[in-house]
């Protein structure tokens, strides 16, 4: 028997960073997907096509150790790169633990899945909110608090947004540490930030439910300011993110833990290419993909 599964990469819409801190978030699907297939083999052997294999291996032996495998399966896996912090690593440990589950017809259910696929990514990264978890399995787009004590998907309309990619590679870990440093050192202030964002996130909820993209945008800016504060903007980030708001866009904002990756701007069907022109102007890479795409499914 071979199973195939695909599992989608995600966008942090708002809450980056506070997320961590208990407070909520919100995240959306995105239509670049990993593939995962499992065939039942006579050994273990796993082809990885750039799948980082610490997440692959972790994957595998939690799911051997809660509900068992046999001995041989052959794994594959193939899809986007981690380049752009689109979450390729939550997608490769859903789609893999998806593909067990149909392979040995345990059939875990999407809280099953979670829950297994939260605590390999903790085991092989240490620290994490799991909103790239929820967003893989889940799709859509989801309400989200840590360690998925909620896990809402939001009944939205696909947002019009421009995704601009720095050219920077951001080390998550490694921003999540400085942050921690800082809530250490200044926890009033780093929690009147958190609140802050956390308040402005369940406005967001709001008003991305109603698709009054103008309001979204004006939030996208406060939780800019907010990120600002926290020291996890950059340069490159800012400076897209003027170029999108110079040229129209409803709000613009860093999506992800910051210092690299990509920042996203909400725009009208009427600034769309001036936004996206000025991006790539300033040196910035335009992405082109759809959000509220589907969640972890088997491919037949
Ligand atoms: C990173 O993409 C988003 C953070 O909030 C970390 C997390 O939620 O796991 C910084």
């Amino acid at each position: 028997m071979k199973i195939t599964t695909s599992a989608p990469g995600k966008i942090m819409l708002f809450g980056e960073h506070a997320v961590v801190y208990g407070r909520p978030c919100l995240v959306t699907a995105i239509d670049t997907r990993v593939t995962v297939s499992a065939e039942d083999a006579e050994a273990m052997s796993v082809d990885l096509s750039g799948a980082d294999p610490r997440f692959v291996n972790a994957a595998v032996s939690n799911f051997r150790d809660t509900y068992g495998l046999p001995k041989g399966i052959a794994l594959k896996t193939s899809g986007f790169s981690s380049q752009m912090g689109f979450g390729s690593s939550s997608a490769v440990v859903a789609g893999v633990l998806q593909a067990l589950s149909e392979l040995t017809g345990k059939k875990l259910d999407n809280k099953k899945l979670f829950d297994l696929a939260y605590k390999t990514v903790l085991d092989v990264q240490g620290k994490g909110s799991g909103f790239d978890v929820a967003a893989a399995i889940y799709g859509g787009t989801l309400y989200f608090m840590t360690g998925g004590k909620i896990i809402e998907p939001l009944a939205v309309k696909d947002m019009p947004l421009v995704i601009g990619y720095t050219g920077v590679k951001a080390d998550t870990v490694t921003l999540m540490a400085q942050v921690a440093e800082k809530m250490k050192a200044q926890p009033e202030r780093v929690g009147r930030i958190y609140d802050a964002i956390a308040k402005l996130t369940e406005d967001a909820k709001v008003k991305i439910k109603e698709g009054d993209w103008e309001r979204v945008g004006r939030l996208m800016d406060f939780n800019q300011e907010y990120l600002r504060d926290l020291g996890v903007s950059l340069e490159k980030l800012e400076s897209l993110i003027l170029a999108a708001k110079s040229n129209g866009a409803y709000g613009a904002k860093l999506s992800g833990a910051g210092g690299g990756d990509c920042m996203i701007a909400l725009v009208s069907d009427k600034n769309r290419s001036a936004v996206e022109t000025a991006i790539t102007a300033i040196g910035g890479q335009v992405i082109h993909i759809k959000n509220n795409a589907a969640g972890v499914r088997v491919e037949l």
